[in-house]
């Protein structure tokens, strides 16, 4: 099939090369020149696994196509499929000026009959709004139908995840345009749902939804397992064995972040508020998310300072007493949002290396392949090339993500590095009892 993607984010250069993969003739459109000459010269604009050797493949093989023609790939295209950014707004809701704009230059070039397929995360009704949009500015006499096609591929497993999702939801408005998507998909042999595009387009704010819920419900199980001393990785295997429950999506720690769960929950919130129901629910989720950095910051404060008969002088902007970490040398292990990506979107790093700077804190930090897009972010700490160099004179190491390199660390080597032994883990990756026996003062969440 000709197929154009517009949109060479996350989920349009993931999408467009898996389809070149499985046989199709792509072309992938994106506004934004230089990204395109990048991908012809195969340097790829993230970090994901599988990804360049993927593309390189099916560049040489002459079925993916990297352009900013948009309407040489409209007109070609049996299917397009509209993949941009849809960013929140102040107000949680999302924005859907790139979707507009992509349809307006749809509704420019169609010249003919066209499935348009929107992958971006959209709220609900979006398809009525595109489906608008090209008709009051198409200057062809051109059909088209518009389809909801969510994408649940997570970063740092997006290739395995679109070449084999646990399910492909088609939201079509008619069967004969769904049977155009099933024969798309067909390859992959995976359990394809057909749905009214409403439906669809829900699916996915519920299926992020629900995972970001179990989430902060598990997170805040671990609070009560802190205050009551029970140990949060034991609750969540004996919880995770009931079938019902499942162990995926369980691991408490410092909450979600990337650029998916919060702004999507916020929209859900938004979408619901449109239609005057208070979605109670998620706003607690997003509360006990937002809450999770400062319950981090609050055990490393009182661990590493200990609290001292609180005078009432106010210091740079925050109370003595309350922990100040002035001087102090603070190792940190992972930058990036969650493990095998680069992506710094909403990571925790940020919020939790801002406020350790704000206290006074020196800071030095290594995470694999974050530290190109951090230093943009965080241009005032040190840069380390490995987790040895970090632990080199630190008085604490903070493990922000859980890369798979932290947990086989050589961990006699990295406490004898360090000026005190003290480590804060916020994803819980290592053993209490172990830890604690090799010397170190340790702390995770939700396991005195
Ligand atoms: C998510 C959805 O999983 C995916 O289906 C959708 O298409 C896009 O959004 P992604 O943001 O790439 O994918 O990452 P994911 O693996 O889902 O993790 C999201 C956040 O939740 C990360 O910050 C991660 O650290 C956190 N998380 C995940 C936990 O804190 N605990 C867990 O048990 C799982």
């Amino acid at each position: 099939m000709n197929i154009c993607v517009i949109g060479t984010g996350y989920v349009g250069l993931v999408t467009g090369t898996v389809f070149a993969d499985l046989g199709n003739e792509v072309i992938c459109i994106d506004k934004v020149k230089e990204k395109i000459d990048s991908l012809n010269k195969s340097i790829m604009p993230i970090y994901e696994p599988g990804l360049e050797e993927m593309v390189k493949r099916n560049v040489i093989d002459k079925r993916l196509f990297f352009s900013t023609d948009l309407q040489g790939a409209v007109e070609r295209a049996e299917i397009i499929f509209i993949c941009v950014g849809t960013p929140p707004k102040d107000n949680g809701e999302t924005d859907l000026s790139f979707v507009e704009e992509t349809a307006k230059g749809i509704a420019k070039y169609i010249n003919g009959y066209k499935i348009i397929v929107n992958k971006s995360t959209v709220p609900v009704g979006t398809g009525d709004f595109v489906r608008q949009v090209i008709e009051n500015n198409k200057t062809d006499n051109a059909n088209f139908d518009v389809v909801s096609n969510p994408e649940f591929l997570r970063e740092g497993s997006a290739i395995t995840d679109a070449l084999s999702p646990d399910r492909i939801i088609i939201g079509a408005p008619t069967k004969q345009v769904a049977v155009k998507l099933l024969e798309l998909y067909a390859t992959i042999g995976k359990p394809m749902l057909i749905t009214d595009v409403y439906s669809a387009e829900m699916i996915k704010y519920a299926s992020n939804a629900f995972l970001a819920m179990k989430i902060s419900f598990i997170n805040a199980i671990a609070d009560i397992c802190e205050l009551t001393g029970a140990n949060i990785t034991d609750v969540t295997k004996g919880v995770g064995y009931d079938s019902r429950i499942g162990h995926a999506f369980l691991n408490a720690g410092l909450g979600f972040g990337g650029s998916c769960f919060p702004k999507d929950i916020q929209s859900l919130v938004h979408t619901a508020e449109r239609f005057s129901y208070d979605f109670k629910l998620l706003k607690d989720v997003l509360d006990i998310n937002k809450e999770r950095v400062s319950h981090f910051i609050k055990i490393i404060r009182d661990k590493l300072v200990p609290a001292e008969p609180a005078p009432a002088v106010v210091s740079r902007g925050h109370k003595q007493g309350m922990g100040d970490l002035q001087g102090k040398v603070i190792g940190i292990l992972g930058l990036s949002f969650k493990p095998d990506t680069d992506d710094m979107r909403d990571a925790k790093s940020v919020e939790i290396i801002n406020i350790l700077l704000n206290e006074g804190a020196v800071i030095k930090a290594y995470d694999p392949v974050a530290i190109e897009n951090a230093r943009k972010i965080l241009p005032d700490i040190y840069y380390c090339t490995s987790p040895y160099e970090v632990a080199d004179g630190a008085d604490a190491i903070v493990i922000i993500t859980e890369w798979r390199e932290f947990k086989l660390l050589n961990m006699e080597r990295i406490k004898n590095l360090m000026s005190k032994p003290f480590i804060f883990d916020g994803r819980n990756i290592y053993d209490t009892e172990r830890m604690r026996k090799m010397g170190f003062e340790y702390y995770s969440i939700g396991r005195l």
